[in-house]
């Protein structure tokens, strides 16, 4: 089987994205045309099946590398300093330096913590990536944001740190649990609200139709329907990045869904829905919005929602919370001169605007709808 590379053009910071099947076991080889000093500090968690890492560790050793190995607690919670920390002075023990690299092998958490140390260490170590969550190879390893949580709030400290290259083995999907690939698909399913062309690799059909019709496939793992929505959303995720590195502007699309979610995550706790759980709830509420202003027509709002739905993701929260929600939605860093930025559809599937004018009323209404 041959590898799918995506570019990630960023000028100097440019790299490629790799996916293929078992790509794991050949992951040294992929790094030799990096020049990287043989020194490799892999980062991962102890629910990222064990024998991931030790196909990881051999190849790498096979291509000359020594390797040191962290490995922390799996949990959104355990992005925090201690675990930054830990990872930092696991370095400075084995003496790391400049050219060194570090290499996070797991999911979102894991990339998020591993590029935040590797962009602060020594001003800036190699920073590799090889994300086993569906979230974190459609959208957390690839556009360089890291970052780690903290009492007054998630993903508050981080860095734009580009890695030197991804390397993603989709059969990794193969070990996850139904709950972590939902979530990814509740990240999957906003892309496919951000485009609309058909496609060869669907068939002459667009993303988002794919996708309806290939729910069980999907559901079930098959590699086949796996690989292709993964190559499919790195890539739309790599093309906006491109564009727009910092979120100046283009990159800013890739929230829809998230202004709810992040508020809800929050006022939740991060315990009752996972961050793709919470994008999913964010999307249906971003459709009813946009139809509630015109924007798109009820049968739209409502294709959005079933989608959403037949992927076992939530359409909705209990509204006991609303106040809560609202409250960390007004934290959060897409906040503008105290307002509230939503991105919302527009007129069809693939297009949406970004509005800044839509009143707390207003959306405490539609959260107690
Ligand atoms: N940087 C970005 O652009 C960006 C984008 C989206 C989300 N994120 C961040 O990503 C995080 C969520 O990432 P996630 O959804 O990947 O969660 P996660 O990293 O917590 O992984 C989910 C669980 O699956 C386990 N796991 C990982 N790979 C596995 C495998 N192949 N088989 C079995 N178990 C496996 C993990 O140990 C963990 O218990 C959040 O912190 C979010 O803020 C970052």
């Amino acid at each position: 089987m041959k590898d799918e590379i995506i570019k990630v053009s960023l000028k100097e910071k440019s790299y490629k994205v790799f996916i293929r099947n078992k790509i794991l076991n050949d992951c040294g080889l992929y790094l030799e045309p990096l020049n990287l000093s043989k020194k490799i500090l892999l980062v991962s968690q102890n629910k990222v099946p064990k024998s991931y890492r030790d196909q990881t560790e051999k190849s790498l050793k096979k291509s000359g590398y020594k390797v040191f190995k962290i490995i922390l607690q799996s949990g959104e919670t355990y992005k925090n300093k201690e675990s930054l920390l830990k990872i930092i002075k696991s370095a400075v023990k084995n003496k790391f330096e400049r050219n060194d690299s570090f290499l996070a092998l797991g999911g979102g958490v894991i990339s998020d913590l591993t590029g935040f140390a590797a962009s602060i260490y020594y001003r800036g170590v190699n920073f590799i990536c090889l994300p086993t969550t569906l979230l974190g190879m459609v959208d957390a390893s690839i556009g360089g944001k890291t970052s780690i949580n903290i009492k007054e709030g998630k993903n508050l400290l981080g860095t734009f740190y580009q890695p030197r290259v991804i390397l993603i083995d989709p059969y990794c999907i193969k070990t996850l649990p139904e709950k972590e690939l939902l979530t990814g698909m509740g990240e999957v399913i906003k892309y496919a609200l951000l485009e609309r062309t058909a496609r060869k690799i669907f068939s002459g059909q667009s993303f988002f139709n794919y996708l309806r019709k290939n729910k069980n496939n999907i559901l079930k793992k098959s590699l086949t329907e796996i690989l292709k929505i993964i190559t499919h959303s790195a890539k739309i995720k790599a093309k906006i990045v491109s564009k727009d590195e910092k979120e100046s502007n283009l990159r800013a699309i890739l929230n829809l869904g998230h202004t709810f979610a992040h508020g809800i995550e929050q006022a939740y706790n991060y315990k009752k829905y996972t961050h793709g759980e919470a994008v999913s709830i964010g999307m249906c509420l971003a459709s009813k919005l946009a139809y509630n202003h015109g924007f798109i027509k009820k049968h739209l709002a409502d294709l959005v929602i079933e989608l959403i739905d037949s992927y076992k993701l939530p359409t909705e929260t209990e509204n006991e919370k609303t106040e809560s929600i609202i409250k960390s939605m007004l934290l959060d860093k897409k906040v503008k001169d105290g307002k509230l930025r939503f991105i919302l559809p527009y007129q069809n599937i693939g297009t949406v605007k970004i509005i800044s004018t839509i009143p707390i009323t207003e959306v405490k209404a539609l959260l107690e709808s």
